[in-house]
């Protein structure tokens, strides 16, 4: 990468990058698809649900975009082996790996009384465990491409302890296994990008708000009560950060983990 030859913007530009991104047909992960498609780069929906992972390859391919599902179990080191020889095959060279994915249990998210061992080791399994050893498998292809850059989803949840009196009138209430597995993915984060730096390989984490998803009204009005900008998160608002870092325009940011939460812990 020949940094002094290339000018701003043009340092934002994802031109002849490969993306992927893991979870990348849920809520937030096809905003980041559109986004880094948009910024130019071929990008790779690494997702377990085929059907929402073709449709959205189908909606972004109409509006020209390079974009292609593949299958992915992040929980699963076949799956994920599979994914990377399939994706440097046929495009060469991955280099940007966005860790999205959000697996769960149908009772994950449970009052932490009633929480089950099988259902906190699962949890972590799939989702902490997931992330690491995506990463794993991406630094070893990274390595040889001597460049790259990681980025895993953290949240306010992994930095900080919940407010629970904003699920007072609803049913709704925080995960102990969610605080778990984010304080958890932003560490490894830091090490990681200790690990990697002398390969060229930049690793950092997005930690999201609470991003509006049709909760119920009064879950709303508090939690945007606890935000400096006074408002939920919207998916967009997550794409730009995770451009910024996944571009050259981040070449000497790595280990850092980026909030983007309106503002939530500045308080
Ligand atoms: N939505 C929020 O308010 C919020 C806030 C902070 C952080 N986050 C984090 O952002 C990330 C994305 O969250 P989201 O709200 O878009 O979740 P989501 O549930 O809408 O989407 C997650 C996607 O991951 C896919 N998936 C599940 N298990 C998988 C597996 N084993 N392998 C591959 N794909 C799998 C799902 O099919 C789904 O499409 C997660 O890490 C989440 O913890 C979300």
């Amino acid at each position: 990468m020949n940094l002094t030859e290339k000018i701003f913007p043009d340092r934002f530009s994802l031109e002849n990058k490969t993306a992927v991104v893991t979870g990348g047909a849920g809520l937030i992960g096809k905003k980041l698809v559109l986004g880094l498609a948009q910024a130019g780069a071929t990008v790779i929906i690494g997702e377990i649900n085929k059907k929402k992972g073709m449709e959205l390859e189908k909606e972004y391919v109409k509006k020209g975009l390079k974009v292609k599902w593949m299958k992915l179990d992040i929980a699963n080191i076949n799956s994920i082996k599979s994914l990377i020889n399939e994706t440097v095959k046929k495009y060469n060279k991955i280099d940007i790996w966005i860790n999205c994915a959000y697996p769960k249990t149908s009772d994950f998210g449970d009052r932490f009384e009633d929480m089950t061992s099988e259902s906190l080791n699962t949890n972590v399994n799939m989702h902490m465990n997931g992330y690491i050893l995506c990463c794993q498998q991406i630094v070893e292809q990274m390595k040889k491409q001597k460049q790259g850059s990681i980025i895993n989803f953290g949240s306010t949840y992994g930095v900080v302890g919940p407010d629970f009196s904003i699920y007072e009138g609803t049913n709704m209430t925080n995960s102990a296994a969610y605080a778990a597995i984010k304080g958890g993915i932003i560490n490894f984060t830091r090490y990681l990008a200790s690990f990697c730096g002398k390969h060229g390989i930049r690793v950092n984490a997005i930690c999201p708000g609470g991003i509006f998803d049709n909760q119920l009204e009064i879950f709303v009005k508090n939690y945007e009560k606890k935000t400096v900008l006074g408002r939920m998160g919207q998916p967009e608002d997550i794409a730009g950060p995770v451009i910024f870092l996944a571009s050259d325009a981040a070449s000497y940011v790595t280990g850092h983990i980026f909030m983007v939460d309106g503002g939530w812990t500045a308080i």
